[in-house]
């Protein structure tokens, strides 16, 4: 195959174009900061039809696909190919999904378009679309699902648009689906740095230095220490690409900048979350050593099995994921550092833009919903607790507020499927949520600081161009009676707890010791046993501090070789005296759940029965991918007068699994509540 841009003399005019629009333009800055008559002035996108593939070249960067729709070359600023012209064609720009037939075997399959055709073809605008249709002839070697991955290119972008229309269709078989992304795969000589967020930046080792020989594996083959990385500064350090994940909220840009001499950015930038399963705070991966810069639309990382996208055989289907916009930019040679900054402010400013340029109204085709075909929603959220305050309701300060198939209460965090549309409330819970497709949902929110899951008693339709002003809400979250004691803070995380420091052998130098970020250093489920040696963990309510004296994962103790034993903590408190009858309420919030089962018991840590368990629950693997979090859980338990003694009681958590040291859970907050007297009632 031809590789792209072997025309020198292409290559060149490229360069000295650019080089003379920064000084045109008067700024020695990046490519984005064309001036629209830079821009207008610049030739028109044009499609090249090869024997072997395509080039589309809009005279900012100029990219190859194969005729099934896999990037196989972009040239940019006077590089070739920023992805590796050595890899296999379907092993440097593409999507890829992993599906599975319920109870079946789990597959991996790189999307490949049968045919291709043009959308769109003009001087402002090419649109390319390379679709796969499902029949009966590929049933267990291709996902049930009909998939048009479409790329846009336009005029004056430095960079392109991709985005795909997954439908299915009665007739289809049942199917799991577990991933679905977009994977690119950047040059190893040139890529070194990642960026991902303003304190998220590194020079990276090398695939090479995760190889035999290169390092030493750790207790799963995604974390490795560096032995002989062929930078010797990254010796001694731990990778895992784990340790990059993001929420979805904040994941908008993240990407990789080449060396000097010609300083290149490679970004992903995703204007809009709506596309993205599991809601804002689900966590997934982003850039990590290869160099890969990933695009994850569904995964189950962080959540488990439980929030795969679940289709019944016949079940149709459709949605859009994207559009995501991969963005390329440049700076004139100099140190690293004022380089990494020049092109990584560049990128923010561009995801800027794009996120104000969205819904876009230039994708070809009636299954994106332009913005004029969109909905509005807006209204006030108020909280009722006659516990925390005495005047009668307190603002939603800071709510996530946002539209999600219909469901109960919280569960968003589960729904894969459908689209999802959040915003976060102003300091008196006024929110408003613009965008949305027309459709059907629920309302979902939650207040960070407030226990529990709000949902509105409605279904809300949406309809293009509507404007819904819902007026004021009222969440009245779970009470049954005054807070005897509270440990951390209700918000979903276990960040506020004792985050250990990690072992200096297994250290990633980007969490320092003050980092709040600390949480995702390898090893730390280890941490506790150094830490409590002999006798587990001890709460005294009144004495201890939670921030102290309460370890941010519960998880088992190695005792040997591949052996753990599970653990129990003891939240010890104090009675002057005790309710006659009814029941106190202990309201146990969990920040994760990594297969476990959570057994409590009250004032009697050697019963058989325990006072409650919450069954066999989670799978969302936060202790060992390093999050503070993965799927939230809430339970609210009775606990009957009698059980309690006037002086010293004591509540015993015990998470039974100990299989592994990955297995346990995470605390967000836990409460105990008196009986609720008959004067509140
Ligand atoms: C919620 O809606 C259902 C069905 O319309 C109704 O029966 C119920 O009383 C409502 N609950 C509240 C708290 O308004
Ligand atoms: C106490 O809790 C138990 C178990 O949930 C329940 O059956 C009982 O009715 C409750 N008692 C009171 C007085 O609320």
């Amino acid at each position: 195959m031809k590789k792209v841009g072997e025309t020198r003399e292409h290559v060149f005019f490229l360069w000295w174009l650019l080089t003379t629009l920064h000084f045109l333009s008067g700024c020695s800055e990046s490519t984005s900061l064309l001036s629209t008559e830079a821009r207008s002035s610049l030739p028109g996108v044009k499609l090249i039809k090869q024997k072997q593939q395509l080039v589309v070249d809009n005279s900012v960067v100029r990219v190859s696909l194969s005729k099934d729709g896999f990037v196989v070359g972009i040239s940019y600023n006077g590089i070739d190919n920023v992805l590796p012209a050595h890899h296999d064609y379907i092993d440097r720009g593409y999507w890829d999904l992993v599906w599975n037939e319920p109870g079946g075997i789990s597959n991996f399959e790189r999307i490949t378009g049968i045919k291709f055709s043009v959308v769109s073809e003009n001087d402002d605008q090419v649109e390319l679309s390379f679709f796969k249709e499902w029949t009966l002839s590929v049933t267990g070697s291709s996902v049930p699902m009909n998939i048009d991955k479409r790329y846009i290119f336009r005029k004056g972008d430095s960079g392109f648009y991709m985005y795909g229309i997954f439908e299915r269709t009665e007739g289809m078989p049942a199917v799991e689906v577990d991933q679905i992304r977009v994977v690119f795969k950047l040059r190893e000589d040139r890529f070194h740095y990642m960026a991902i967020s303003d304190s998220r930046q590194r020079i990276m080792p090398s695939t090479k230095d995760r190889s035999t020989g290169h390092c030493q594996p750790l207790a799963y083959p995604e974390a490795v220490l560096l032995t002989s990385p062929s930078n010797p500064a990254l010796k001694g350090e731990v990778d895992d690409k784990y340790q990059y994940s993001c929420e979805n909220k904040d994941n908008t840009v993240h990407g990789w900048i080449s060396d000097s001499p010609a300083p290149v950015g490679f970004w992903m930038i995703t204007p809009s979350n709506e596309f993205r399963n599991g809601g804002p705070i689900k966590q997934d991966l982003t850039s990590h050593v290869g160099p890969i810069a990933l695009n994850m639309f569904v995964s189950t990382h962080y959540a488990g099995k439980e929030v795969t996208m679940a289709f019944q055989q016949g079940e149709t289907y459709k949605k859009v994921f994207g559009p995501v916009f991969v963005y390329l930019n440049s700076a004139l040679p100099n140190s690293q550092d004022s380089v990494s900054k020049e092109l990584w402010t560049d990128a923010k400013n561009q995801m800027s833009k794009e996120v104000q340029r969205w819904p876009y109204d230039f994708p070809q085709t009636r299954d994106y919903f332009p913005p004029n075909e969109r909905g509005t929603i807006s209204g006030q959220l108020l909280v009722q607790d006659r516990y925390i305050k005495r005047i009668r309701y307190q603002y939603a300060d800071s709510a996530y507020v946002g539209l999600a198939l219909p469901g109960e209460a919280g569960s968003w965090q589960r729904e894969s499927k459908g689209y999802q549309f959040w915003t976060q409330a102003d300091n008196k819970g006024y929110f408003t949520i613009k965008n949305v497709v027309p459709g059907d949902y629920n309302l979902y929110a939650w207040v960070p600081g407030i226990i529990g899951d709000y949902r509105y008693n409605a279904t809300i339709t949406i309809t293009p161009g509507g404007f819904i002003k819902l007026g004021s809400l009222t969440y009245i979250p779970p009470r049954n009676g005054p807070t005897i004691w509270e440990i951390g803070i209700p918000d979903r995380s276990a960040a506020e707890f004792y985050v250990p420091d990690p072992y200096p052998t297994l250290i990633n130098r980007l969490y320092r010791a003050n980092s709040k970020e600390r949480f995702r250093q390898y090893g730390l489920w280890e941490r506790y046993a150094d830490l409590y040696k002999k006798n587990d963990l001890v709460y005294n309510v009144g004495v201890s501090d939670y921030s102290k004296d309460w370890f941010f994962e519960h998880v088992p103790r190695k005792i040997g070789y591949n052996t753990y034993n599970p653990t129990t903590w003891q939240i010890a408190f104090h009675f002057p005296k005790v309710a006659r009858s009814g029941n106190y309420t202990l309201r146990i919030a969990l920040a994760s759940a990594v297969d476990s089962e959570l057994q409590v018991r009250v004032n009697d840590p050697k019963s058989i029965q325990p006072e409650f368990t919450t069954g066999e629950i989670g799978g969302d693997s936060a202790i060992a991918r390093h999050g503070v979090h993965g799927l939230h859980w809430l339970f609210n338990i009775d606990v009957p007068s009698d059980r309690f003694f006037k002086g010293k009681n004591s509540i015993y958590l015990t998470p039974t699994k100990a299989r592994t040291p990955f297995l346990g859970v995470m605390y967000d907050y836990i409460r105990l509540e008196k009986p609720p007297s008959p004067r509140t009632l």
